[in-house]
Parts: C-alpha cells; sequence; structure tokens
C-alpha cells in the first residue's frame, strides 16, 4: 500500500516538495511509502516540465486534472509564496482531496505540536515545544519556530529565518529569508517581512517591513 499524492506546481519549490518526500520514502519508518502521481500545474514553463522529466516524474496536466484524481489521492502544494499558495489552496479545496504533510527527516518537530493539513517542513528545520500551525504551512530549510508561537494556515517561513517563542503569524504571512521576529510580536494577514529584517515591534496586516530593526 501506498498514499498517493499529487504536486500542485512544477517550479522549484514544487520539486524540492518532490525531493523531501523521496527523503521521507528513503528514510522509511512506520509510515506507507508515499507515491508521487505526478505534477499539475497550469502554465508550466519548457524549462520546468524538463527538470520534472529528468525527476522521473510525470506532468499530469492543468489542475483542473485533480478533478478527474482517483478516490484517496492526496495534494501538497508545490508553492513557496503564501498568496499565490492561499489562492492554490481556495481553489484544490473545490476538489475535496485531502492535503498531505510532509516532513524531512532532518527537522525536527518538538512535543506538543498541532498542526494542520498540507504541513511542509524542509530539511534542517527545528520546531520547539507547544507551537501550532494552521494549513498548508510551509517552513523552509534551517527556519526556527519557538516555544508557543501560533503560524495561522499558508504561513511560509524562509530558509534560515527565526520566529521566536510566543509569536502570532496570521494567514498568509512571509518571512523572508535569515529574518528575524523577535518574541511576543505579532505580524498581521498576508504582510511580508523582507529577508535579513528584524521584527522588533508588530507588524500590521498587509503591510511589508524590512531592514533592522523592521519598518
Ligand atoms: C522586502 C521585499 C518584499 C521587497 O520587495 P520589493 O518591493 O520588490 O522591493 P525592491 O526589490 O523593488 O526594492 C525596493 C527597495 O527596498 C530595498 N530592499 C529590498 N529588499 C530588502 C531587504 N530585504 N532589506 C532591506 N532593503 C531591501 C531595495 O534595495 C530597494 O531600495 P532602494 O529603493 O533604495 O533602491 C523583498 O526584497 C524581500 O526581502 N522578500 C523576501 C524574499 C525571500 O525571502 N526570498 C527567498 C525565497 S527562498
Amino acid at each position: 500500500m501506498s498514499t498517493d499524492v499529487v504536486i500542485v506546481g512544477c517550479s522549484g519549490h514544487g520539486r524540492e516538495v518532490f525531493s523531501i518526500i523521496q527523503a521521507v520514502n528513503q528514510a522509511g519508518g512506520d509510515r506507507e511509502p508515499v507515491r508521487v502521481l505526478g505534477f499539475v500545474d497550469d502554465a508550466p514553463s519548457e524549462r520546468n516540465l524538463k527538470l520534472v522529466q529528468r525527476l522521473d516524474a510525470a506532468y499530469l496536466g492543468r489542475i483542473d486534472w485533480l478533478r478527474t484524481a482517483p478516490a484517496g489521492t492526496h495534494v501538497l502544494l508545490g508553492v513557496g509564496h503564501p498568496a499565490v499558495r492561499q489562492r492554490l489552496g481556495r481553489r484544490v479545496g473545490d476538489y475535496r482531496l485531502p492535503a498531505l504533510s510532509v516532513v524531512h527527516p532532518d527537522a525536527t518537530l518538538g512535543r506538543d505540536l498541532v498542526h494542520g493539513e498540507g504541513l511542509v517542513v524542509f530539511p534542517g528545520a527545528r520546531v520547539t515545544t507547544n507551537v501550532t500551525l494552521g494549513r498548508h504551512v510551509h517552513l523552509n530549510q534551517n527556519a526556527t519556530v519557538g516555544h508557543d508561537s501560533l503560524l495561522d494556515d499558508y504561513v511560509s517561513v524562509n530558509p534560515s529565518a527565526a520566529v521566536s517563542g510566543d509569536c502570532h503569524l496570521a494567514e498568509a504571512v512571509l518571512v523572508g529569508t535569515c529574518a528575524a521576529v523577535l518574541q511576543g510580536r505579532r505580524v498581521g494577514a498576508g504582510a511580508t517581512v523582507g529577508a535579513s529584517a528584524c521584527v522588533v515591534r508588530d507588524v500590521p496586516g498587509g503591510t511589508v517591513v524590512k531592514g533592522v530593526p523592521a519598518r
């Protein structure tokens, strides 16, 4: 038996998600293997199609392909930008397919983690204790999330970014590469924290902040 999954998005992030699934399968363990049926994408570039082929994976067609997916098929959103992933998630939600969660074997998850479906955790990511993650949250390579933090649906924490303890990142927040969010700060829905920024005060929803301290 295997768990079948379709990755939505052929671009680099989608192909990274594919690699995480391969690593999960190689690690073995109790979980049944995950079989990637292929990728769907409405407008894949020639380059991305070639790179998908090189993974020995299939391009299945447009996202509407999911309408005819075999019963039991799962989806995984293979798009890094939270706002785009949010749009895709709402659209794919119409097909009523469950979303798989994948955690790279070189990531660590602490005690009392609660998470929604579609979680993707990249290698080297670290989540400590009593963290709550919504649906389709993506924690990229070496990202960290500290104790008691709450990350709502579609949040992305980019490579090497650090979310401290007791933080709240609302829906579809992007924390850029190497950024830091200091303890207890709130970042409003749809906000972007620029790469290498340091968030020292709460960030209103829908805004972009950058720099040290982030403004
Ligand atoms: C902050 C950010 C959202 C701004 O994007 P943008 O609006 O397209 O910004 P631009 O590239 O047009 O730059 C606008 C100005 O901000 C500056 N700037 C851009 N990003 C910055 C950053 N992270 N920190 C400090 N200044 C930054 C630019 O130098 C430019 O300054 P100038 O007007 O004096 O020339 C973006 O640069 C960023 O950091 N995104 C995070 C992306 C990320 O993590 N990528 C990794 C993917 S794995």
